[in-house]
């Protein structure tokens, strides 16, 4: 890496899972632990650059240095990701976000007793995809993840895609929780960097990579 290229560049990560709620008590969400995501933060910081982690629940410290907004759900982590968007040079999304929330919530507790209730679930905003879309010019740089259970290369192009990202890093279900990992990483110029070991190097993978954007 260059650090030169990264001091004073400010980051936007979005990391963890969102936890949509049904009740008082209960919610939908994801499995993610956010280590990723908080590595992703953390190396950012030492490379110098100004970093805004965007999180859901985790049972993470936040690294030191970084400016962490706490939020809950996806509507919210949308909300807080657009205030910062407009002075962001590189955003990347690595949180497990819910893509579906409970249609109503009820203010108090489900009670039992009336049969099992059946779930009316409808569409949570594509933080990552929705970030992307108000790019101008290319700015922000912005590298997503995609976790895939098959066709795992085709499937994470797609979504670079879709989703207009400079970068994509496509992992499998293993990648979730442990701290080591393994991924390819994919980006918009055709290329691919394989990657197998600790989070954190993961991490470092990532901006080197992303730093050919900026
Ligand atoms: N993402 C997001 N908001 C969502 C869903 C996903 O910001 N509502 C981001 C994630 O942070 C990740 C990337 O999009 O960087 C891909 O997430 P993934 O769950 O692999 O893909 P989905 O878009 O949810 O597609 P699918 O569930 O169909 O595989």
């Amino acid at each position: 890496v260059n650090r030169a290229a990264w001091r004073g560049r400010r980051v936007l990560v979005t990391a963890g899972p969102t936890r949509e709620p049904l009740d008082p008590v209960r919610y939908l969400s994801n499995a993610s632990s956010g280590k990723t995501g908080y590595a992703v933060a953390e190396a950012a910081r030492r490379l110098g650059a100004r970093v805004t982690l965007v999180s859901g629940p985790t049972a993470l410290k936040a690294p030191a240095g970084v400016r962490l907004v706490p939020v809950m759900t996806a509507r919210e982590m949308l909300a807080a990701c657009l205030k910062t968007l407009p002075s962001t040079d590189l955003v990347i999304g690595a949180a497990a976000v819910a893509d579906w929330r409970p249609a109503t919530l009820s203010r108090t507790k489900m009670k039992k007793g009336r049969g099992a209730p059946v779930i009316k679930l409808v569409p949570n905003p594509d933080v990552l995809k929705a970030l992307a879309a108000r790019r101008r010019k290319g700015k922000p740089v912005t590298a997503g993840f995609a976790l895939e259970t098959s066709s795992l290369l085709a499937n994470a192009r797609r979504k670079m895609r879709e989703k207009g990202l400079d970068l994509i890093v496509a992992n499998g279900p293993e990648a979730l929780n442990g701290d080591r990992t393994r991924a390819v990483l994919l980006t918009r110029d055709g290329r691919s960097h394989p990657y197998a070991g600790p989070k954190a190097g993961l991490a470092a993978k990532i901006l080197s990579t992303a730093e050919a954007f900026l």
